[in-house]
């Protein structure tokens, strides 16, 4: 088998992850990006701009395409659904037309049938048009790293004692550590896993639990200020209809009104991965030795 793998959205969170880690493994990495990365051993740049910008020598040769690409946080937007919808027809069908032989779709714990966000049901149809005899696709939790929403809540609790959650912030999460989810990529590759994984920590903790082990992480006490769902939803919808930036979009708010604890030990077995529990991630990531 070919070792090289190309991989999209190189300069996201997970994407610059994935093609650190698996260049450390060994494996030759083709790095596609909208403003390409640095080159570095193992690693070769390439530009990439979904749906249009898919140059074909980016994909020769490789044994497998990682999609970590994706607009995440525009809701239905125009440009979201030419991004994900389009942008990962034309990436499935670029790598069909390379001869590759696996495409692995990164999807979210999120894609469960009866979830009623954008983000949640286009992974759910773009998962269905994967060949699961050949292709993966790899459903993460929350994924803790330096960036995302994670970044997001913990700049939050630094700069304030207050911190709004939706409803009772009672809601389930299941989180992983960006190493631990790399990790998992390496072995789905090398045991050349096809159809779905879920991968997360198998215990959900509470979203309260979470927001209070990054206070302890960062030498705080925030205290939740629960938040009405309907008006929040409804206030959120306002601000994004006059243009203001929110750090989280009415569709994510959505998702997590729904969310539920998914069980992914069987998934994390045939990894053999043992992801690591969220207090451990936040404690390494917010104050590292
Ligand atoms: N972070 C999480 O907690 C989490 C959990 C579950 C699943 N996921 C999934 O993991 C994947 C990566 O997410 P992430 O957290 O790494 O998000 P991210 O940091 O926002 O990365 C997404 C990447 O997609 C690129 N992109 C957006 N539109 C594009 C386009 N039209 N053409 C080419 N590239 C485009 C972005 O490029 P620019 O840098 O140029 O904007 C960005 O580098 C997504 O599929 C997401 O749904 C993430």
């Amino acid at each position: 088998m070919s070792r090289r793998i190309a991989i999209t959205g190189a300069g996201g969170l997970v994407g610059s992850a994935l093609c650190r880690h698996l260049a450390a493994a060994g494996f030759a990495v083709n790095a596609l990006a909208r403003r390409p990365v640095a080159a570095a051993p193992g690693i070769t740049p390439f530009a990439c701009d979904l749906p249009g910008t898919i140059d074909p020598t980016s994909l020769a040769g490789c044994a497998a395409v990682i999609h970590a690409a994706y607009h995440t946080r525009g809701g239905r937007s125009p440009e979201a659904r030419r991004t994900n919808e389009e942008g990962t027809r034309a990436l499935l069908a670029a790598a069909r037309r390379a001869g590759i032989e696996r495409f692995i779709f990164v999807s979210s714990i999120s894609a469960q049938p009866d979830a009623p966000s954008y983000y949640a049901q286009s992974k759910l149809a773009l998962e269905s048009e994967l060949d699961s005899a050949r292709d993966l696709a790899v459903r993460p939790g929350l994924v803790l790293g330096h960036g995302g929403l994670f970044e997001r809540m913990a700049k939050t609790v630094r700069r304030s004692r207050f911190v709004p959650v939706i409803g009772s912030g009672r809601q389930p999460v299941q989180t992983i550590h960006i190493d631990d989810l790399a990790e998992a990529f390496i072995s789905a590759l090398e045991r050349q896993i096809t159809g779905r994984l879920t991968v997360a920590e198998p215990e959900a903790i509470t979203m309260r639990s979470l927001i209070r082990m990054i206070g302890e992480a960062v030498g705080r006490r925030p205290v939740t200020v629960p938040m009405p769902p309907g008006l929040t939803l409804a206030a959120t919808r306002l601000a994004e209809r006059l243009g203001i930036p929110l750090s989280v979009s009415s569709d994510n708010l959505q998702g997590l009104l729904v969310i539920r604890a998914v069980d992914c030990r069987a998934d994390l077995e045939r990894l053999g991965l043992n992801p690591r529990p969220a207090s451990q991630s936040v404690r390494e990531l917010l104050c590292p030795a």
